[in-house]
């Protein structure tokens, strides 16, 4: 038998950073996907992801499920994508998923989507070490997630596709990286943890800002404000400079954004590089696009609010 799911990748839409700190955000799925076929065969295990940037991703999972499931090691595996793992589109989350799916279907598991986020989110953090889980629960889910921290809350927000131009820096970020090394500044070296210590240090306090934005940015999101939700992306990526984690080219693509009319724009992850996002109303998107090119990116067209994992035919 063989078995055919996807999953789709994702944008950050505001919260990074803080969430990894205890902190909500919100998060949509985007309409490309990553295709996983997996069947049992003789012999051994046996994987063919050409596009897939980090096989170990799969070969996480498949380990996991081992322990737990006690399934077997005869496995062929082919993965394909939509979309470049440059993006920053969380193909890594998004195979893993798919794997998951895919691996309970074979054997018969029934695992719900609960136990879906749960087994990707170990996965994740057993090669990471670091990270929300808010790529596996977009993933996992699908739609636009309001999501806290290792998915203690995993809240649909009602919306259908929001009118975003997604511009491309051209760099590719290291996430967990840039996320350890805002780790250590936020609890510097030496001090035993993030803790009552640092209550009142700035970045407390700039978790606690994007914490506001999160919040009114749900609202605003599903009563269609969109002047509002762009100015709530303007005020992130202010809070995401301060962090430090904003680059010129991304900064650059923001304000051209804005200088061509969108209602705001913001980096989108954990920045260093990767993508931006700008919220437009439909008669401005071309002069949006034209601008951002200007400024260097490259425009990616996909579709957001899509469907989470699933199986294919
Ligand atoms: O770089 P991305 O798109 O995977 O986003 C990272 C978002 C962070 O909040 C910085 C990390 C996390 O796991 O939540």
């Amino acid at each position: 038998m063989r078995i055919k799911t996807s999953a789709p990748g994702k944008l950050m839409l505001f919260g990074e950073h803080a969430v990894v700190y205890n902190r909500p955000c919100i998060v949509t799925a985007v309409s490309s996907r990553i295709q996983v076929a997996i069947e049992q065969t003789p012999g051994r295990f046996k994987i063919d992801a050409p596009q897939v940037k980090d096989v170990r991703f799969v070969e996480e999972t498949i380990r996991v499920f081992k322990n737990k499931f006690k399934t077997g090691n005869g496995l062929s595996i082919k993965t394909q994508s939509d979309f470049s793992y440059q993006y920053g589109f969380g193909s890594s989350s998004a195979v893993t998923v798919a794997t998951i799916l895919a691996m309970s279907k074979l054997y018969h598991l029934n695992l719900s989507l609960k136990n879906i986020f749960s087994l990707g989110y170990q996965v994740a953090l057993n090669i990471q070490g670091v990270g929300s889980g808010f790529d596996i629960a977009a993933a996992t889910y699908g739609g636009t997630i309001y999501f806290l921290t290792g998915g203690k809350k995993i809240e649909p927000v009602p919306v259908k596709n929001i009118n975003l131009v997604i511009g491309y820096s051209g760099v590719k970020a290291d996430t967990p990286k840039i996320v350890k090394s805002l780790k250590l500044k936020v609890s510097p070296k030496g001090r035993s943890s993030y803790g009552r210590k640092n209550q009142k240090s700035k970045y407390v306090k700039i978790f606690n800002q994007i914490t506001e934005i999160v919040e009114d940015a749900k609202k605003k999101l599903v009563n269609k404000n969109w002047q509002r939700v762009g100015k709530l992306m303007n005020y992130n990526h202010q809070l995401l400079q301060k962090l430090e984690v904003s680059t010129e080219k991304l900064d650059k693509m923001c304000q051209a954004a804005v200088g061509a009319g969108a209602y705001g724009a913001k980096l989108s992850g954990a920045g260093g590089g990767d993508c931006m996002i700008s919220l437009v109303s439909k008669d401005k998107r071309n002069l949006l696009e034209q601008a951002i090119e200007k400024a260097g990116g490259q425009i990616i067209n996909v579709d957001n609010n899509a469907e989470g994992v699933k199986t294919e035919n």
